[in-house]
């Protein structure tokens, strides 16, 4: 079939299958021309391993030090006339090319809240690696089934307290319109806590360990954000805000469990991922932080932060180089920067539909959606007949 985008809202119905490839080899060109990780680990795991931050966090130990990983993710297969999603796609092309490279690829499709993953990932990494020494935990959900008592739980993007306006990007239109937002109820909170806060990490590590298959001194590590005050609203004290904070919790938890320097919360760059671009208001700063870190020459994407997570502070000999005053990794450290943020704060105030596309980088931040999906990268045949019935290798 021939594959084009089809766009509802923020998420892409269809994916191109040949498209998904080529972004993820131009990820792993890009990290096979860094020099190699010093420190890398040897076997790792990666929870959410098919787009996004996740799947720069197997990309990158996989090809900058020779590990081999096994990846977790709930994705949609292609069938015969129909496409499959991008992280179907993506992990396809990423097991092809450690194969060829002849690094140990595995892949579980499916819900990773459950126990029936976790003991599928356990079984197969006694059997074919013993144990893993870096689990990476990199989820981005809408929902969680708790596996103790079958409750399903929703996870919500609103403020806390009271109703939240403030500009926003159209991304379908191409317009800045403005958004206001009720306040979450108390149970939207609490349960956004359950599907995007620390507590099924925990049980994937307290897994692990009870059953032997976390190497002596392995480490794990879990993303955040924080971001500018404009946004911290809709995110940092918003709902996600406190399931983050719980993460960070669940980190100092586990640190006391297993000792220091076992769990790290990674505090990572805002970037258009499948998870962000359903954020109201992210996109628009997104849009205006391109635009600003292009034009200083210091913009990063998912992989160029992912390698410098593991060059300066999880693959180095002694650890990371430097946390800040919560304990926390921080990647995010260009995008904080005050003349970052204060040429984005600038332009935030002047942003409106006329002048969208002269002072923000919104073709960016579209091209950039579309590779997400694999559409738009050089090289592929967008008019040629296209089988989207693609098998992962290790299934
Ligand atoms: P993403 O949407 O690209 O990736 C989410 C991953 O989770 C995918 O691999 C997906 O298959 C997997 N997944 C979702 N539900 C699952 C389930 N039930 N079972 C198994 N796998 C499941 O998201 P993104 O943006 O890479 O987010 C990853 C983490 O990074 C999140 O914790 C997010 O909050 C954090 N982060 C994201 C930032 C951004 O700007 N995108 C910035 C800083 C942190």
């Amino acid at each position: 079939m021939i594959i084009q985008p089809k766009i509802r809202g923020f998420i892409c119905t269809t994916a191109h299958p040949d498209g998904c490839a080529a972004n993820v080899r131009e990820q792993i060109d890009y990290v096979k021309s860094q020099p190699a990780l010093a420190n890398p680990p040897k076997k790792v795991l990666v929870i959410g391993a098919s787009t996004g931050y996740g799947l720069a966090s197997r990309i990158v130990p996989a090809f900058g030090g020779g590990a081999a990983t096994i990846g977790v993710f709930f994705e949609k297969p292609g069938q015969e006339n129909k496409t499959g999603s991008a992280g179907w796609y993506n992990s396809i092309a990423f097991e092809e090319a450690a194969h060829e490279a002849g690094l140990y690829a595995k892949s579980f499709n499916g819900d990773a809240f459950s126990n029936e993953m976790k003991q599928q990932v356990i079984d197969t990494i006694k059997a074919d690696l013993g144990q893993v020494d870096c689990v990476v935990y990199s989820l981005a959900s809408p929902r969680r089934t708790d596996p103790a008592t079958g409750d399903v739980y929703k996870s919500v993007l609103k403020p806390i307290g009271e109703p939240y306006s403030q500009k926003n990007l159209n991304t379908d239109k191409g317009e800045v319109d403005s958004v206001t937002i009720e306040p979450a109820s108390e149970e939207e909170i609490v349960n956004t806590v359950k599907v995007m806060g620390g507590e099924d990490w925990e049980l994937w590590i307290d897994a692990l360990s009870e059953a032997d298959v976390l190497a002596d001194g392995a480490t794990t590590v879990a993303y955040s954000y924080i971001g500018p005050d404009l946004t911290w609203k809709i995110y940092t004290e918003g709902t996600i805000g406190m399931a983050k904070k719980h993460l960070e919790d669940s980190a100092a938890r586990m640190n006391e469990r297993f000792g220091v320097g076992t769990a790290y919360v990674s505090v990572n760059k805002a970037l258009v991922t499948q998870a962000s671009s359903a954020i109201p208001v992210v996109p628009l700063y997104i849009s205006l932080l391109y635009q600003v870190m292009k034009e200083k020459g210091n913009h990063e994407g998912c992989i160029e932060q992912i390698e410098r997570l593991f060059a300066d502070h999880l693959a180095t000999e002694g650890g990371p180089s430097q946390l800040d005053e919560n304990g926390r990794i921080r990647i995010d450290d260009w995008e904080m920067q005050d003349d970052v943020q204060a040429a984005v704060a600038e332009l935030w105030e002047k942003v409106n539909t006329e002048n969208l596309n002269d002072i923000s980088d919104f073709a960016g931040y579209q091209s950039e959606f579309l590779r997400l999906f694999g559409f738009g990268l050089e090289g592929v045949d967008y008019e040629a007949d296209t089988d989207p019935n693609r098998r992962l290798p290790s299934a």
